[in-house]
């Protein structure tokens, strides 16, 4: 059985009053959420904020983002190292804002997801169609391409270090990101599904294993029907993220899908 996986990715948004209060908000209400696994994903000048909160709660963290190599003249990149440094056991590649917004390419995320896995972080890598290639029928070919350009560049070693770290895949579709429109629980299924088969081509254990989340609008309302969907193993949650109520009602929903000792 798969535990259920809600990540807050607050993009770049806060400041360290808001994420104070923020966090104390989400320490009190999940702490009796044992049944399922909550990470927050923040903007990299409140790491040490966020770990000075979060140390010693059943909620993790991690970065949006890392570069691929350890040190040098990258001005504006951090590295796997400084990540771990900070206790991020987390790290988001391939994000859509990522490609979109900053010209990442697939070729790139693979070379960070080797980073990131190298330095044990576990990898959340996010795959989705944009709204053209949605309608042009093309979202298996897309997410396809964006998991293969990864999974090529892993060996059976790098492959088995990502499963140990309980790699993640993150459904976004681009356009339901940040827009309010979200992916029908079918659709949704559909993909992650599609995902799933995708790594059982190579490794059939690991894909019954592997964690597959979507993003893409989730709010408390949406969030059951798409967590009960059978390959919906929790969510990537952006708008919502910044709400102590609405995020720690996702995670609730999250938890009660196995658990029934967290009081919503
Ligand atoms: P929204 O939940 O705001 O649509 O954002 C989704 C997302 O991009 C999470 O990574």
């Amino acid at each position: 059985m798969r535990r259920n996986l809600v990540v807050g990715n607050w993009k770049m948004h806060g400041n360290i009053s808001s994420n104070q209060m923020l966090l104390e908000q989400l320490i009190e209400s999940l702490k009796d959420c044992k049944n399922a696994d909550y990470v927050v994903c923040v903007p990299n000048p409140y790491l040490h904020q966020t770990r000075s909160l979060l140390q010693k709660t059943n909620i993790a963290w991690g970065g949006q983002n890392v570069n691929q190599f350890e040190e040098g003249a990258f001005t504006g990149a951090v590295s796997p190292h400084m990540l771990t440094d900070l206790g991020c056991s987390y790290v988001l590649l391939g994000h859509s804002e990522r490609r979109v917004l900053f010209h990442e390419t697939n070729l790139s995320a693979a070379a960070r997801f080797d980073a990131a896995i190298k330095a044990g972080l576990t990898p959340i890598l996010c795959v989705g169609e944009t709204l053209a290639e949605h309608d042009a029928g093309l979202t298996e070919v897309i997410v396809a391409s964006q998991m293969d350009a990864v999974m090529a560049t892993l060996s059976d070693e790098g492959f088995a270090r990502a499963m140990q770290l309980n790699m993640v895949f993150a459904y976004e579709p681009v356009w339901a990101v940040g827009t309010g429109k979200t992916a029908t629980p079918e659709q949704a299924q559909e993909v992650h599904q599609f995902i799933r088969q995708r790594i059982a081509r190579r490794n059939t254990e690991a894909a019954s294993k592997v964690r597959i989340i979507y993003g893409g609008s989730v709010k408390a309302q949406n969030a059951t029907q798409l967590f009960n969907m059978p390959d919906v193993d929790g969510g990537l949650v952006g708008g919502a993220s910044l709400n102590a109520e609405e995020f720690s009602a996702i995670c609730r929903i999250a938890n009660s899908h196995t658990s029934s000792n967290c009081l919503s």
